[in-house]
């Protein structure tokens, strides 16, 4: 039996659903929402704005859920930056950092096995200042090929500005190699600034910002137990010191004084990039869910998640017609499974389990890059969390089952 599965109220009012698509987004403990409720109920007020009472209530709870959350990340509390979520916090590395710092003919390297949110802004931004956007190849079984990244820092030194890289892949569950990143950078001695899109392993794994060694984080909210439409972008304190980083959005709450012909921008770091009124219940809802992760341990949900993919991995590869994508070994993987039913295409599978009430994801998961470079029209992928048990696995594998019988 799950311990966790009783803290979401879906499940009570879907007894039967099968959730597996929890790459896509996560379910909500009760005590989730119950923050963001009574945040309305009993709290409401604009922040760093009101001198009544209520303001103050708002803004002490904004205050202080932005620390649990910048804490759980093990970063300081000024390197936070709240976005919507890990799209748009990769969209104000691009506009914040990118534009700010990068000239024509940089380079930007991302891996082959990037989501969308992790290719598209670097196009922009190369379509307005002539940056260059390389792939790093991938090995055969998914993994980032750590020999083509140094033949590329080789190649090109110091003319290669930022590399920024799926932390955990929503398509393959690659964990990026990123100690070995950093130390090419190191051995190569070039200039160069790390990202990491956290989106899928900040649901799964602790994270530590300050031994990451990384430049940048970003992260988003609802895929680790918290509402929809919140995220972060975490920043190195050094690069918000020094100016490198700069805001992307402007407006009210960010400012010192505004006069008819120019601004002077609020010197504290984390309020120079609140521009008008945060979304004050949602981080109080995600502060709920870090502290909700929080006592159940983030190493013990990484090991939990490493038994349920070394499973699904174990009980597919029974199936004669499933063709998994991926790493091999769990060592190299994390947060789900994504695989080929042979001659049915994903969609159909995709229905066939929602028939049996497992709710899967089928398509290119937006990935498309790695999908068109392998030559997959679509894939299924089962993605887990907190509540998924092995009784999941076998459900979806008896579904699976259930194909070879439709599709004759
Ligand atoms: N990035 C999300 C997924 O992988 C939407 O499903």
């Amino acid at each position: 039996m799950n311990l966790y599965k009783k803290d979401f109220p879906i499940f009570n009012n879907n007894p039967k659903l099968v959730y597996l698509d929890n790459g896509a987004t996560s379910q909500k403990p009760q005590l989730v929402i119950d923050a963001i409720s009574s945040y309305y109920e009993n709290s409401c007020a604009n922040v760093h704005r009101g001198v009544h009472h209520l303001s103050d209530v708002s803004t002490t709870i904004f205050e202080t859920s932005k620390k649990t959350v910048a804490s759980f990340f093990g970063a300081k509390n000024s390197e936070l930056i709240f976005t919507r979520n890990a799209t748009e916090a990769l969209n104000g590395l691009a506009y914040g950092w990118a534009m700010n710092n990068l000239k024509e003919g940089d380079i930007i390297l991302v891996s082959l096995l990037e989501h969308h949110a992790n290719i598209v802004p670097w196009q922009e931004v190369g379509k307005q200042i002539g940056t260059h956007l390389n792939y790093i190849s991938l090995t055969n079984e998914g993994l980032l090929d750590i020999n083509d990244l140094e033949e590329k820092i080789i190649k090109h030194g110091n003319k290669i500005k930022l590399i920024s890289l799926a932390h955990v892949s929503n398509t393959l569950g690659t964990i990026a190699p990123i100690n070995k990143v950093i130390s090419l950078i190191k051995k190569h001695k070039i200039n160069c600034k790390v990202s990491l899109d956290g989106a899928q392993s900040a649901p799964h794994m602790k994270i530590n910002f300050a031994k990451l060694g990384v430049d940048f984080y970003a992260f988003s909210g609802h895929k680790m137990l918290g509402p929809m439409g919140i995220g972060g972008l975490l920043v190195k304190e050094t690069l918000l010191q020094n100016n490198e980083m700069k805001p992307w959005l402007f407006g009210g709450g960010m400012i010192e004084s505004v006069y008819k012909e120019k601004t002077i921008f609020n010197e504290d770091l984390s309020e120079r990039f609140i521009p008008g009124t945060p979304d004050v219940a949602s981080v109080a809802g995600l502060a709920t869910a870090c502290e909700y992760l929080n006592k159940i341990e983030m190493e013990k949900v990484e090991q939990d998640d490493k038994a349920l993919v070394k499973y699904a991995l174990d009980q597919l590869s029974t199936i004669n017609e499933v063709e998994i994508i991926g790493p091999k070994s769990t060592q190299d993987r994390l947060g789900s499974v994504a695989f080929i039913y042979k001659g049915v295409h994903a969609h159909d599978v995709a229905q066939v389990l929602d028939g049996e009430n497992v709710a899967v994801r089928s398509g290119h998961h937006c990935t498309m890059p790695l999908h068109t470079e392998n030559k997959w029209v679509a894939t299924v992928r089962a993605s887990f969390s907190i509540y998924n048990s092995k009784d999941d696995i076998d459900k979806l594998v008896n579904a699976i089952k259930k194909i070879k019988t439709i599709f004759k």
